[in-house]
């Protein structure tokens, strides 16, 4: 797969010495949480220039498709209450020779009255109809990447922190717009018996992660468009919502699982607490996590199991990873003198499921589009675990991808690499179109169930 690096349009707001910057084209990363605290409080030189442009250009790119509500949906769920976030599950068609008149069957009376088939791997594509999951991931990205921008810039007010205030504001607590702190219809069954959603549906709001870091940073950095007004009105949807998952079966359910989903959950969970003031829940779930359901996913040579028998193995395996990860930073964040990277089963540590992955051919496995989803994880393990023979930056260097330009640079450090090699040195712009480019590599396992096999592009 090639990568295209655009020259951004909008250049005002970047500082002049990011001109001549080009930038990644955008992909959402699974899930991350880069340390708030990091972010904030370091001043990040030359060598960061590409990753500082990239992460300017997403989150103004990002910012461009908000401010998102659920009450935008043109489908209300089965409460009727639009404040209702709702999802629809994927792979269920309807079937609808049961129904005496379809002629005029709105897709409100279909969810009601038609049976529903599940066809494995096969996306029904009504489920776009309702943008409720990828506004929520288009919102988790704007504001991580408007928060990083905003702490960039150093100045208690920006249109960064501006577009995150509202963005805020609009998702969880306007009166008019805001979403009930609840999943009762993610991932949702259709059909005359019941229209219930799914635990694994509880995936769908693993963005939080994201969101967690971006208002740490806001908070650290004591921003003036982060107000306390709407500082405690969002920790006290956050305190609501964790009731629900504390209480709810779809929510139990999702806590108690085992694959990604489990290590998904504890990213979503920790970060939430994390915002909710509760730094010791967020440190006792994370420790939980490693030595509980890391110890059963990960075996002696690295592999993990559980991801390994699907039939997207490299996907689900990095994903897994990608929550692994972002659970050792929540620790690290939360409790500095935690070893969470030390962390081994039957041996093998983090880094070893990296290495692993990265002796593993996708296109063995029909994956070959997705080669990219390693890189983060590859860059992360190399800045953590070190990199002395160079062999992480190596892999990367290999691919041609300009791994320097990417936002998890910015925060995957120390890594080599970076503006410092020189401008010349890097490969040059393979296209210079001036829209900003999309890829949805990452967006897999929202709707996972055990069976599950396929490979979900929203
Ligand atoms: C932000 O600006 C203040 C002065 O206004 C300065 O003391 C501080 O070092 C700056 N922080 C960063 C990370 O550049
Ligand atoms: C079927 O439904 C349509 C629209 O509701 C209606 O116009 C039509 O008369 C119905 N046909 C029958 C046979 O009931
Ligand atoms: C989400 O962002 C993508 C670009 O990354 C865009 O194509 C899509 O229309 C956006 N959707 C919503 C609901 O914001
Ligand atoms: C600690 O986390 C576990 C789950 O990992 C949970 O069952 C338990 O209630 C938590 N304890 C406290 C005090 O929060
Ligand atoms: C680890 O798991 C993989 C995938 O299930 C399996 O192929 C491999 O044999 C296991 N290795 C060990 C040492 O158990
Ligand atoms: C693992 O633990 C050792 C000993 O405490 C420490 O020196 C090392 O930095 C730790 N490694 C990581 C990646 O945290
Ligand atoms: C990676 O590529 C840069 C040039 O882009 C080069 O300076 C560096 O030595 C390479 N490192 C490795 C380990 O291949």
């Amino acid at each position: 797969m090639t990568f295209s690096r655009i020259i951004l349009p909008t250049l005002g707001l970047l500082h002049a010495f990011l001109l001549v910057q080009a930038t990644n084209s955008i992909i959402q990363y699974p899930v991350d949480f880069p340390d708030p605290k990091f972010i904030a409080t370091s001043k990040f030189g030359p060598q960061f220039n590409g990753a500082k442009a990239t992460i300017i250009a997403w989150a103004e790119a990002m910012a461009s498709y908000g401010p998102w509500s659920v009450t935008n949906k043109p489908v209300i769920a089965p409460s009727g209450d639009k404040h209702d976030y709702m999802s629809w599950a994927p792979y269920q068609w309807p079937d609808c020779s049961n129904v005496k008149n379809t002629t005029a069957l709105s897709l409100a009376d279909e969810s009601k009255q038609c049976n529903f088939v599940y066809r494995d791997g096969q996306v029904n594509p009504e489920r776009s109809v309702i943008q409720d999951f990828q506004s929520f991931f288009n919102l988790s990205n704007a504001v991580l990447y408007n928060s990083i921008a905003a702490v960039l810039q150093n100045k208690t007010s920006s249109v960064y922190s501006k577009n995150v205030a509202k963005f805020v504001d609009t998702w969880f607590l306007d009166a008019a717009t805001g979403m009930n702190p609840n999943l009762n219809y993610a991932q949702m069954g259709r059909g005359p018996n019941g229209q219930f959603g799914a635990y694994t549906g509880v995936l769908d709001l693993r963005g939080f992660a994201m969101i967690a870091s971006g208002i740490l940073m806001l908070r650290t950095s004591h921003n003036a468009d982060w107000t306390a007004e709407l500082d405690s009105k969002f920790v006290d949807w956050c305190t609501k919502y964790i009731n629900w998952l504390d209480t709810a079966p779809n929510g139990q359910q999702a806590a108690h699982s085992t694959n990604n989903h489990g290590t998904i959950f504890v990213n979503q969970y920790a970060a939430l607490k994390l915002i909710a003031g509760d730094k010791a829940g967020a440190v006792n779930w994370t420790t939980n996590y490693f030595s509980g359901r890391f110890q059963h996913q990960v075996n002696s040579s690295g592999d993990q199991p559980e991801e390994a028998g699907r039939t997207r193995p490299f996907h689900y395996r990095n994903f897994n990873i990608a929550g692994m990860i972002t659970n050792a930073r929540l620790l690290s964040y939360a409790d500095p003198s935690s070893k969470p990277w030390n962390a081994t089963a039957d041996g093998a540590t983090i880094q070893t499921t990296v290495d692993l992955l990265m002796t593993t051919n996708p296109s063995a496995t029909g994956e070959a589009d997705i080669q990219r989803e390693i890189y983060p994880n590859v860059a992360a393990v190399a800045s953590i675990y070190g990199d002395p023979s160079g062999k992480y930056v190596g892999y990367l260097n290999k691919t041609g991808f300009p791994y320097a330009d990417e936002p998890t640079f910015l925060w995957s450090q120390p890594l080599a690499g970076g503006d410092t090699l020189g401008e010349d040195t890097k490969p040059k712009p393979k296209n210079s179109a001036n829209a900003v480019g999309v890829e949805y590599l990452l967006h897999a396992a929202g709707v996972l169930g055990a069976s599950f096999l396929g490979f979900q592009l929203l």
